[in-house]
């Protein structure tokens, strides 16, 4: 068993937390990116917003933890969190030009060091697209490995994901090919996972709770902005998680949403999420808060 069981979002899924987190109470996500049923059937959606320039990549009470999070992984652990395709370097620094120029800093380096400066300036992960993925710095993956997924196109960085080819491949190469540098596109993402760390670049091999009530909901708000030098485009991702009896203390109707769009998720989806093993006990459970 590679995960060990804590409460503490910053510390990696496989080590122990060396700090006192008693106090730790994590950040509601906003209401806008919670999830919310759009039609009866499941469906992925691409879902994308445009979003005021200002509100690209704000930051908020967990902004610091995430980034002293970040330093020590790239400090302990770079080879997992940072990947650069060959070629990469030139789109990974507009992407890093783009971040400092929003925060208002200079950057220091070129390449992927000045990628690197950058992801330390933000909470979101940064993931560098030329057609394929040629860089990034994600410390915060949802059971995914950067390094596999260089050099890949949207329909291979896909592939693990059931569903996706049929019904979202197509809308996302359009989203991608048509975005702009000064319009920054939205969207959001949700899973509910077993344990809580943002650092968590793979799943466990067997589940880990037996009691549904320790289950924690796991957001992602992600952002899309084309690089106009190199017609590349950055993807950032920003997670957020909150213990589902938090969440579903939120009301009635978020335990209503999330109840009714756990129960119609199709089996392969629900086993890509790794929800298919709670979901029966998570759904009776949610019943009591309906
Ligand atoms: C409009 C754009 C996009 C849409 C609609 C989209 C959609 C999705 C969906 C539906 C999932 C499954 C997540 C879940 O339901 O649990 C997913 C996973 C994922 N997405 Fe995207 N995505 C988009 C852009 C991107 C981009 C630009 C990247 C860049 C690398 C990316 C990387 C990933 C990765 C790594 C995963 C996890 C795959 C795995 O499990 O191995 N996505 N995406």
């Amino acid at each position: 068993m590679t995960h060990v069981l804590h409460q503490h979002p910053f510390t990696p899924y496989d080590e122990l937390p060396t700090i006192d987190f008693t106090s730790f109470k994590a950040l509601p996500m906003a209401d806008s990116m919670l999830p919310a049923e759009m039609t009866n059937e499941f469906r992925h959606r691409v879902g994308t917003r445009p979003l005021d320039m200002a509100q690209w990549l704000p930051s908020d009470e967990e902004t610091a933890p995430t980034i002293a999070m970040k330093r020590e992984l790239l400090r302990t652990r770079r080879d997992e969190v940072v990947s650069l395709h060959p070629g990469g370097e030139v789109v990974a620094q507009e992407a890093a030009q783009l971040v400092a120029d929003f925060v208002g800093t200079k950057l220091q380096s070129t390449g992927i060091d000045a990628l690197v400066e950058a992801a330390l300036m933000v909470a979101d992960d940064l993931v560098v697209m030329n057609q394929v993925v040629v860089a990034g710095v994600v410390c915060s993956p949802s059971r995914w490995r950067l390094s596999s997924k260089l050099g890949q196109d949207m329909l291979a960085v896909h592939r693990p994901v059931a569903r996706y080819a049929e019904q979202v491949g197509g809308a996302v190469d359009t989203t991608m090919a048509r975005l702009k540098a000064d319009q920054p596109m939205v969207r959001s993402n949700w899973t509910i996972e077993d344990h809580c760390a943002l650092f968590q670049p793979i799943g466990p091999s067997a589940p880990l709770l037996s009691d549904p009530s320790q289950l924690w909901v796991r957001m992602e708000r992600q952002t899309l902005r084309a690089l106009p030098l190199s017609g590349g485009s950055l993807f950032t991702i920003r997670t957020y998680q909150q213990p589902i009896t938090q969440y579903v203390a939120r009301g009635a109707d978020k335990a209503r949403t999330l109840h009714s769009l756990i129960q119609r998720l199709p089996d392969d989806v629900a086993k890509y999420k790794s929800l298919l093993h709670y979901r029966e006990s998570l759904l009776a459970w949610l019943e009591s808060y309906i």
